[in-house]
């Protein structure tokens, strides 16, 4: 039996819906008190109730409107729909910024993509505490109330620059130098600690440019969709694309530089 593909708009519907109801509730159980329930890969690598409880309301709410999809989760990972027949994969990030979302610091976000035969098609990224949303589809664009336009600058040394930290600290020892060789030569670096924002970040040209090593598939579907959708270039080092040795989202004049500072200054090497 031939299947058809879903269209990207019925799954960024679906995404949309299933993204703002996970939203609601992590910002409610934000508001109820948030405490450390496990650590996973070292001890500032954190898991609170609400990324376990949010992930599960959006494995839930996929499973009813879309039985046959797989799900790739940050704390369930693959779960038990792995071996999905219909073609489509969710991704989601049930709380990316997961650490500021502890602290109480509004930068953390639900994310959200479908894949379909392993290409992202739609996604959504939504600002758990501001209520902002970001989202696009494969060649359609970002959503149709946004107007994102990604920075028109040119001069990587007038770049604002966002990035982050994996948790393991040999790797970060290691992200620190490439730093501490790139600040030198643009306007400034910025941290603010959920990745899937900044991408979408970048989409609007509220800054300029973003990379990061180590970033998992549900840190950088939905947000990598978004940025490109934008008119970023979202690849890794060498025509590799983005992927966990590293993601550069630049637009097309800053790419190249940015690109080539950072294979200088061997950014997708070391731990
Ligand atoms: C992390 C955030 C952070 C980035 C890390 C991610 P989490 O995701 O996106 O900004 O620097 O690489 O692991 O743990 O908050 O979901």
């Amino acid at each position: 039996m031939t299947r058809s593909a879903p269209e990207p708009a019925e799954l960024l519907t679906i995404a949309i819906e299933v993204a703002r109801q996970a939203a609601a509730t992590a910002y409610r159980m934000r508001a109820e008190g948030v405490s450390v329930a496990a650590t996973k890969s070292t001890v500032t690598d954190v898991v609170t109730a609400a990324d376990r409880a949010v992930e599960r309301q959006v494995l839930d709410a996929l499973h009813r409107v879309r039985p046959d999809d797989a799900v790739l989760g940050e704390e369930y990972g693959a779960g038990a729909a792995d071996g999905a027949v219909s073609g489509v994969r969710w991704i989601v990030d049930p709380i990316d910024g997961t650490v500021n979302y502890l602290y109480g610091l509004p930068y953390c976000a639900v994310s959200l993509a479908a894949e379909v035969d392993g290409e992202v098609v739609a996604g959504v990224v939504r600002n758990v505490v501001t209520g902002e949303e970001w989202t696009a589809t494969a060649g359609g664009g970002p959503g149709a109330t946004q107007r994102l336009r990604c920075s028109t600058e040119v001069d990587l040394g007038q770049a604002l620059v966002a990035t982050g930290f994996g948790y393991d600290p040999a790797r970060r020892s290691h992200q620190a130098r490439v730093i501490a060789e790139l600040i030198p030569h643009v306007r400034d670096i910025r941290r603010l600690g959920a990745a899937a924002l900044d991408l979408c970040l970048a989409a609007e040209g509220r800054v300029d440019a973003y990379y990061e090593k180590g970033l998992a598939a549900w840190d950088q579907a939905a947000g990598g969709l978004v940025a490109a959708e934008a008119g970023l270039r979202v690849a890794g080092l060498g025509g590799l694309p983005a992927g966990p040795d590293l993601v550069i989202a630049a637009p097309p004049a800053l790419f190249a530089p940015l690109h080539d500072r950072l294979a200088d200054l061997d950014a997708s090497g070391g731990p």
